[in-house]
């Protein structure tokens, strides 16, 4: 039988690449829904393409041109915010990809491990900020979550290679980024195109500025506690500048298990689709002499500090990563509308979180409100409305 996909945030860089995937696999698999915010146009170029049953624009002020551009097409077109809920629970949905950005994904995450689904989640904010909900809700209603992050598809398949309780540690790679060496000193004058300049990853805007502050790996390691259940105390970060080795699973006889490919998110979004089973695809074959070699380093704490504030966050539990996130989403849309400088970023989190008192989550409603307070907060700092 096909599978039925829906895509949340088809438009993005994951969203792009899910639907080439997806052609590439043929029969097999099918589009039910795809999903954009504000980019109305390539959602109407991909509807006309791909043909889903159901349509989604999140923000309302953009719906009436979608329907000028769908004119006379029959799609079923929902509109706002909780459109992506109702999306996720059409009985024709049995695999949601979750590719939007930021804790905007969590309501969706939620109802599609609610009601039972395979939930490809590339959106590691939800994972991040109510990674407890979010796998307890998958547990109790028979949800599989399946990475799409690269770093945790691999961790996911070395983990085949053993028993959960035979791990003895997790490393995590990650490129290092843009200002990989830097000292904190380098990054006060950084431009927002020194910062968008990635090295080997092509990403959205968000995860790009992400990477080069190392938030992007700082919540990475939450994600990584949630989705493989083990103590943050076991998982450690590796800064390799190839992005060619995915990440590495040390189990306690001393092996470790890693999986490699070439920097090129089609292969995870792929492998989270076609789990169990790996087919042929579009991806580019690794060719090791070619790369000819492989360097391994550790992170520089001081100068990037939001992968020891993780490490905290982690432990503190409750309300804290989700000001940890919130507070940053925030400020790297100010950084990237040219309001605030990098280091800014950094700051205006460690503010947020110095000033916070911790709760426990027992809902959603918990996690939107400490959302809410920590966007608030920034903006108050910054002398924004609120
Ligand atoms: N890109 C990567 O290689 C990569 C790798 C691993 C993990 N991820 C994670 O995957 C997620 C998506 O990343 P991306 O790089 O694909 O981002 P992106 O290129 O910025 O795309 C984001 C998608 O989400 C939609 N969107 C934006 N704001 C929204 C909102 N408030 N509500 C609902 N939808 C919204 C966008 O619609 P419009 O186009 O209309 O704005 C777009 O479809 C992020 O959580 C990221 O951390 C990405």
């Amino acid at each position: 039988m096909s599978q039925g996909i829906a895509i949340l945030g088809s438009t993005g860089s994951i969203g792009r690449n899910a639907l080439r995937v997806i052609s590439g696999l043929g029969a097999g698999y099918h589009v039910v829904g795809l999903t954009a915010h504000s980019s109305v146009e390539l959602l109407a170029e991909q509807t006309r393409r791909y043909r889903p049953q159901f349509v989604a624009v999140t923000d309302c002020d953009y719906a009436e041109r979608f329907r000028e551009l769908l004119d006379g097409w029959e799609t079923e077109i929902l509109v706002g915010p909780e459109s992506l809920t109702a999306l996720v629970e059409s009985d024709a949905v049995d695999t949601v990809l979750t590719a939007v950005v930021g804790a905007a994904g969590l309501p969706s995450a939620l109802a599609a491990a609610r009601s039972g689904k395979r939930l490809a989640i590339a959106n590691k904010e939800p994972l991040a900020i109510a990674g407890e909900l979010l796998t307890r809700i998958a547990r109790d209603h028979g949800s599989t979550l399946l990475p799409v992050d690269s770093e945790h598809s691999a961790v996911f398949q070395a983990m085949q290679s053993g028993r959960a309780s035979e791990v003895r540690k997790i490393l995590l790679t990650g490129s290092g980024g843009p200002f990989r060496g830097a000292t904190r000193r380098d990054l006060e004058d950084v431009t927002v195109e020194e910062a968008l300049d990635h090295p080997t990853w092509q990403m959205g805007p968000k995860i790009t500025i992400d990477s080069a502050t190392l938030m992007n790996k700082a919540l990475e390691v939450i994600e990584a506690r949630w989705l493989f259940d083990v103590s943050v105390d076991k998982i450690e970060v590796l800064i390799h500048p190839e992005s060619i080795v995915h990440s590495l699973v040390e189990f306690v006889d001393g092996s470790v298990i890693a999986q490699l490919g070439e920097p090129d998110m089609c292969l995870p979004i792929q492998y989270a689709l076609t789990y169990p089973r790996r087919v042929a695809g579009i991806s580019k074959p690794l060719r090791l002499e070619e790369i000819g070699r492989l360097h391994f380093e550790r992170p520089e704490p001081e100068t990037f500090r939001a992968l020891t504030l993780a490490y905290d966050v982690a432990r503190m539990g409750g309300t804290s990563p989700v000001v940890f996130n919130a507070a940053n989403e925030t400020a790297v849309e100010n950084f990237l509308a040219g309001q605030i400088s990098f280091v800014q970023i950094m700051e205006l989190v460690e503010h947020c979180l110095d000033k916070h008192d911790v709760r426990p989550t027992a809902c959603l409603d918990d996690v939107l409100e400490a959302d809410a307070w920590a966007r608030e907060e920034v903006k108050g700092r910054l002398g924004q409305e609120v």
